[in-house]
């Protein structure tokens, strides 16, 4: 068995731990209403609501995916940091492939991960099939978690959650893409012009989508969220509502 696999529970259990805010929902029969058929409380014992969320380089998938998970207490995980991860050992040397199977708890938390240059990386790792098999069974056993999770990436409602309550793709102009995230590498302190950061856009959406390996597309049926004219607290409150639209049937 790969190291990572064989880590995965713990490796989600810090996740839960150390990530956001989350709460798990998790009722014991005791605290069962005495109304409730065993059919329901054998699914409150197991709460799953699996919250998919994909999207072109910097559309804001991170925002709405931590925003939502904090609103509805659900676990959340970045995905694209497992691919930042692999890259970066990638370019300390290693074979991206044997990069992604000893992936640890510790490398999503590395220093420089959010750089373009671990980003190009990254995406260059995403095309290699093997190294998204290695990362698929962590990914689906954080999805199925007891307490809900949300998730985002590029590949989430296609195919590491098709069965997704919600599919949510998040998506902006180039234009706004870019401009956001240059003022977020700036204020981190990195020297990069808004053109390098488009052209840095540009590149890894045209990688991401033409790769044969789970290419970037929405799923059938994602619904489309277009943060071009919005600001973060509007796009939050669109997806908060399409979340509480599916649970109340
Ligand atoms: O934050 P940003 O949208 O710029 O990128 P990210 O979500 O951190 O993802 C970095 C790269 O990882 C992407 O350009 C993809 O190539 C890859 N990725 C992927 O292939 N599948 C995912 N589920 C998540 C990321």
């Amino acid at each position: 068995m790969q190291p990572f696999q064989r880590r995965n529970d713990m490796i989600l259990q810090e996740t839960w731990r150390t990530g956001h805010p989350t709460r798990i929902h998790r009722l014991s029969r005791s605290t069962a209403s005495v109304t409730d058929t065993p059919l329901l409380v054998a699914n409150r014992t197991h709460m799953t609501f699996t919250i998919a969320i994909d999207g072109p380089a910097a559309a804001g998938k991170g925002t709405v995916g931590r925003r939502l998970a904090a609103r509805f207490g659900y676990a959340h995980l970045d995905t694209g940091l497992l691919y930042r991860a692999t890259g970066r050992r990638m370019l300390e040397g290693l074979d991206a492939v044997e990069a992604a199977r000893s992936l640890r708890r510790t490398d999503l938390d590395a220093p420089g991960l959010r750089t373009p240059e671990v980003g190009q990386a990254a995406s260059r790792v995403a095309a290699i099939p093997d190294v998204r098999q290695a990362l698929i069974d962590f990914q689906r056993a954080f999805a199925s978690r007891s307490g809900g999770a949300v998730l985002d990436g590029r590949d989430i409602g296609t195919v590491i959650c098709p069965e997704a309550e919600v599919k949510l793709y998040v998506t902006a102009t180039d234009e706004v893409r870019a401009g956001r995230r240059h003022s977020e590498l700036v204020a981190a302190g990195e020297d990069i012009t808004y053109d390098e950061v488009l052209q840095d856009l540009r590149q890894r959406d045209a990688r991401d989508s033409a790769r044969a390996a789970a290419p970037l597309k929405p799923a059938g049926d994602a619904v489309v969220l277009d943060t071009s004219q919005l600001t973060i607290e509007q796009a939050v409150a669109a997806a908060i509502a399409q979340v509480l639209r599916v649970q109340g049937g």
